[in-house]
């Protein structure tokens, strides 16, 4: 089953698109990946989803049901959506930060254990990795439908970056959590995906197995992406 369907979705931030027409699906306990250039399209596309930015035509269905609300009312219907500003109060200690995110700590530890020494830290003095871990702890212990993740790994260390992927890949394989994430790291992220959309320009030059993407990286990312990712 498909936890999102996405057809022919025209978005923008006035009367004019940035995105023209996109399609794409993501399934039950599948991590799907969103690459593109700067300016693809990609933040456009998740902010559609999530309800943040209205969609001018197009439909959009989330656990097969029309998405027509805002985003906390999405959520409520078992949306998260995480990005690269670690959403964490920093004022608040990591216990505190979960309690008001409406997780219990044994369902954030459990993705997370690595934050257990850290409960009584607030979430301004733990590490930036350390925040998106919170943050993604938090979203994945309400067990989500869906989950959207808008380059989480930005600014954070490789190791770090492996662990978020790893999480995202467990929260698909146990919760049966449908994954959309955008991502700079190519090349490792093709090592946890199941299928590629590459944008170009507000729509879907390529749909591709991951087996697929990774067998043509080099030239997708010549093609397609402005920068290469040797780094990962
Ligand atoms: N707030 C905004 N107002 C007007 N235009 C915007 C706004 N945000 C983005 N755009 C434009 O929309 C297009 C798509 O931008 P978007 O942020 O979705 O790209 P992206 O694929 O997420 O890029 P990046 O990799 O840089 O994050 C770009 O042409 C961008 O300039
Ligand atoms: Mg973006």
């Amino acid at each position: 089953m498909n936890v999102l369907e996405v057809s022919d979705l025209h978005v923008g931030y006035g009367p004019q698109p940035v995105v023209h027409g996109i399609d794409l699906t993501v399934a039950e306990g599948e991590v799907v990946a969103l690459l593109g250039a700067n300016g693809a399209g990609k933040t456009t596309t998740l902010m559609a989803i999530a309800g943040v930015l209205r969609m001018i035509s197009g439909q959009v269905l989330i656990g097969g049901e029309p998405a027509t609300e805002p985003l906390y009312r999405r959520a409520r219907a078992g949306l998260g959506y995480v990005t690269e500003e670690r959403s964490v109060f920093k004022g608040l200690t990591v216990a505190d930060n979960l309690t008001v995110g409406g997780v219990t700590q044994q369902d954030a530890l459990r993705l997370f254990p690595e934050l257990e020494k850290r409960l009584a830290v607030r979430g301004g003095l733990i590490s930036g990795g350390e925040q998106q871990m919170l943050a993604l702890a938090r979203a994945l212990a309400r067990r989500p439908r869906l989950l959207l993740a808008d380059e989480l790994s930005l600014g954070l260390a490789p190791l770090v970056v492996t662990r978020l992927f790893v999480a995202l890949r467990e929260a698909a394989a146990e919760q049966g959590s449908g994954v959309l994430l955008v991502e700079q790291h190519v090349r490792k992220a093709l090592k946890y995906v199941d299928r590629v959309y590459v944008l170009r320009r507000g729509r879907v030059a390529l749909s591709l197995s991951a087996e697929e993407a990774r067998e043509r990286v080099h030239d997708i990312e010549q093609a397609y992406l402005a920068s290469g990712d040797s780094a990962a």
